[in-house]
């Protein structure tokens, strides 16, 4: 059995991967670069995504804290969900430059606001 203390490394690591992955190939989409259409930069950020969430999935078991119990685990999922929706919006779904660096900066805030949480162990950050 894996210890909490290692999933809480690999949480970090994947934390750290996610979102310099989610601002290099934002970058490279801004520079219409050719390098997006790779497999391995299709494929990373899901595979890093994943260990992300089932990282935090087995502390969370581990330490039976549940999110529905928690609030602050509760506000990190919300935070992700929202992650994951303005960084899609800002990669691809947005229609103009302009709109997708609206997304990217939203995408980045929810990012802040979920280690914000993390930090605090509180939904309402630093205010609550
Ligand atoms: C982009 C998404 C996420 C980011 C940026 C993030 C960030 C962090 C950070 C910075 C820590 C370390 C806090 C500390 O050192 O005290 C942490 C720990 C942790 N995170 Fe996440 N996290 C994310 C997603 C999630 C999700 C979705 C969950 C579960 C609902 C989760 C559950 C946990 C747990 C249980 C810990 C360990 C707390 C501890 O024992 O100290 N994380 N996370």
């Amino acid at each position: 059995m894996m210890s909490y203390l290692a999933l809480k490394h690999i949480h970090l690591t994947a934390v750290v991967l996610s979102i310099s992955g989610f601002v290099v190939r934002w970058l490279l989409m801004l520079a219409d670069s050719p390098l997006l259409q790779r497999r391995l930069l299709k494929v990373l950020p899901h595979v890093i995504d994943t260990v992300l969430f089932a990282s935090a999935v087995a502390m969370v078991v581990i330490s039976a804290q549940y999110p529905i119990v928690l609030s602050w685990l509760t506000a990190k999922l919300v935070g992700l969900l929202a992650y994951i929706v303005f960084g899609m919006m800002a990669l691809k779904r947005g229609r103009t430059k302009a709109q997708r660096a609206a997304w990217f900066v939203a995408a980045l805030a929810a990012f802040g606001y979920i280690v914000m949480v993390a930090l605090t162990r509180n939904p309402l950050g630093w205010l609550g």
